[in-house]
């Protein structure tokens, strides 16, 4: 080797290798600060019902979950077909969920968290203890149908959008409630979690021809009070990333540091043929989401198809 091909690669190595101590040094430190500390799964509207195979496709999605080793599934809400029409009997409400329990006991091992969607009260039966938010409270194993925990190191608030009048916002004691669990979070990064979405696309892209004008858009599909929740999120933070279903279609909004994801849905088209004859609504296959959570308040997401 001539001396000066010598020199150039002495140059090389040592230039590689300070190169590789800035390039080293620096993922490390980032790794330091940004280390993974949740896996969690999110389903929503399950409509779990009898029909087109619903169980034991639901328990595939399920197998999946339980083969991503998470830490904890979040359920939208929306977990059975329907119990909220008016010519549901206390026998159908009964089948859909023993279907429920059937299909979860797959999971008995993860923590899993509920909010209540829409369908999921039945309002016929009064006097019933399947009857209303209590029934269903009963059936989720909940206390109260809005609640917070915390978990390694972020904090949790699981919301009940299911207003009596306007559906799609807290009532007075909830938003309350809200306000003073958000304050004592102590800056820990936050998820929300809501059936309805605070704030979604969706309910442009799902319009319906009924509104008045192309983009009005009802409260089920974006909070009515999202106002107020941009208010609290700007003067907090640590509130970070807000779940949410009800619409059947995936989207995200990215709004003042705050992240939006409208999570489609496990049932697709409730189970149906729907768009595609594979149970899709419009272009949102039947999923579930995945998503990692740092310990510096940052997380990544995935949408998973589970079906061929
Ligand atoms: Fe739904």
């Amino acid at each position: 080797m001539k001396r000066r091909d010598l020199i150039k690669k002495i140059g090389l190595a040592t230039g590689a290798a300070a190169l590789s101590n800035v390039v080293v040094a620096s993922p490390l430190n980032s790794e330091q600060k940004k280390k993974k500390v949740l896996k969690i799964a999110h389903i929503t509207d399950v409509h779990i019902r009898p029909e087109y195979n619903a169980v034991a496709r639901f328990k595939k999605c399920l197998e999946m979950i339980k083969k991503d080793k998470v830490d904890l599934i979040l359920n939208g809400g929306d977990s059975i077909y329907a119990a909220d029409y008016d010519n549901i009997k206390k026998e159908r409400v009964v089948e859909l969920w023993n279907c429920w329990k059937d299909s979860i006991s797959l999971v008995n091992e993860i923590s899993m968290y509920s909010v209540l969607g829409n369908h999921d009260m039945w309002w016929q039966g009064k006097g019933d203890e399947l009857f209303g938010k209590p029934g269903v409270l009963k059936m989720l194993g909940l206390k109260n149908s809005y609640y917070s925990f915390d978990k390694n190191g972020w904090h949790f608030i699981m919301l009940d959008s299911n207003h009596p009048k306007t559906p799609g916002m807290l009532d007075e004691e909830q938003w309350n409630w809200f306000v003073q669990d958000v304050q004592a979070s102590n800056g820990k990064p936050t998820l929300i979690m809501s059936h309805y979405p605070l704030l979604s696309c969706t309910g442009i892209t799902d319009n319906k021809p009924d509104f008045i004008g192309p983009f009005k858009v009802s409260g089920s599909y974006n909070h009515l009070d999202i106002m107020k929740f941009i208010d609290v999120f700007n003067k907090n933070k640590n509130i970070k990333v807000c779940l949410s279903g009800h619409i059947h279609l995936l989207d995200k909004v990215w709004y003042n540091d705050v992240s939006y994801l409208c999570n489609g849905a496990a049932s697709g088209f409730w189970w149906e043929p729907g768009d595609d004859g594979k149970s899709s609504y419009k272009q949102t296959v039947p999923g579930y989401s995945l998503l990692n959570l740092y310990s510096d308040g940052s997380f990544d997401d995935e949408y998973v198809k589970y079906e061929a």
